[in-house]
């Protein structure tokens, strides 16, 4: 018996990057995945690769029927759902507050933060008369901390991490699991296109330099947590923001105030040589 095996699990964004990597974990796993993208060409390919347990829905996360129309689709091939992974997403506005247009915010939230809500919505509809499931959202370090993206995406992500503990509360008795995912930097087209030049191996490089562990993180850190996430493993964790950052927002480096023993730090009160 394989860890997803009779699963089906509905991934937006699943055409690139963290999705596409979930994706074919999931797959590797036993399950069946419908990837829910915009992106038809290279969805279309990696159904090609992965066969029958694979299927592209084409799909813009901030239209509800198009949110619905992946879940059913999903449904029909493939069974009840059990996994929905809220992915999609994009960087969104960039820059000052100052210069930040309402368009560009409105954008930037309707993906990251509407297309969440919709997501989460269809997918608690789809599981609760079967009572059981698990919808994983990707937020952010973005959405834990400030200073570590553009500004939108920080509100955006941080909703995520609130809405996620907010639909947990409702849908645990019906036996729905909502979790969310913090991922720091990830080496994924998204990040790549950060850079002018777009060079992978650069992306890694940079990555690597800002982590406490001093290697890049790789798609395939995140879809780890994202499977347990939807597997059986993590039957009782529901609300939770699993951060994986290689220790990043956790404190990232030591301080070396500490480094040195020193008997007062053991001992309170007893100075020494004074
Ligand atoms: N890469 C990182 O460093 C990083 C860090 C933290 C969180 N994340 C989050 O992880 C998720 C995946 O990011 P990634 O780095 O794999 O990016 P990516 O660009 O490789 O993949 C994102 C996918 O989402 C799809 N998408 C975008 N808008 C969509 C829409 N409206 N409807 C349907 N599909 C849409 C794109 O077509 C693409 O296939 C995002 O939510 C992102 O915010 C990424």
């Amino acid at each position: 018996m394989r860890r997803f095996d009779k699963h089906c699990v509905v991934v937006t964004g699943g055409a690139s990057g963290i999705g596409e990597c979930t994706t074919r974990a999931i797959v590797a796993e036993g399950g069946c995945v419908v990837i829910a993208d915009l992106q038809e060409e290279r969805g279309r390919a990696l159904v090609e690769e992965l066969g029958a347990a694979a299927a592209f829905h084409h799909t813009d996360v901030t239209v509800e029927e198009n949110v619905a129309g992946a879940i059913a689709f999903a449904e029909k091939n493939f069974g009840p759902l059990t996994g929905m992974v809220n992915n999609a997403g994009i960087v969104g506005a960039v820059g000052s507050i100052l210069d930040t247009s309402l368009e560009a915010y409105e954008r930037t939230m309707a993906i990251l933060s509407r297309g969440v809500f919709i997501g989460m919505k269809h997918a608690a509809r789809a599981m609760k008369p079967h009572g059981r499931g698990a919808i994983v959202s990707l937020a952010s370090t973005a959405g834990v901390m400030g200073g570590l993206g553009p500004h939108i995406y920080t509100m955006a992500k941080h909703g995520v991490v609130g809405l996620t503990k907010s639909a947990s509360a409702e849908l645990a008795p019906s036996g729905i699991r909502v979790n969310a995912i913090a991922p720091g930097g990830v080496v994924t087209p998204m990040t790549n296109a950060l850079r002018e030049d777009g060079d992978p191996a650069a992306t890694a490089e940079f990555i690597a330099s800002t982590s406490p562990l001093g290697i890049p993180c790789v798609p395939e850190h995140i879809a780890a947590g994202i499977l347990f996430l939807l597997s059986e493993q993590s039957a009782y964790v529901s609300g939770h923001t699993l951060v994986v950052d290689g220790g990043l927002t956790t404190g990232g480096s030591f301080s070396p105030f500490f480094e040195e023993p020193a008997a007062t730090l053991l001992h309170a009160g007893q100075r020494t040589g004074g």
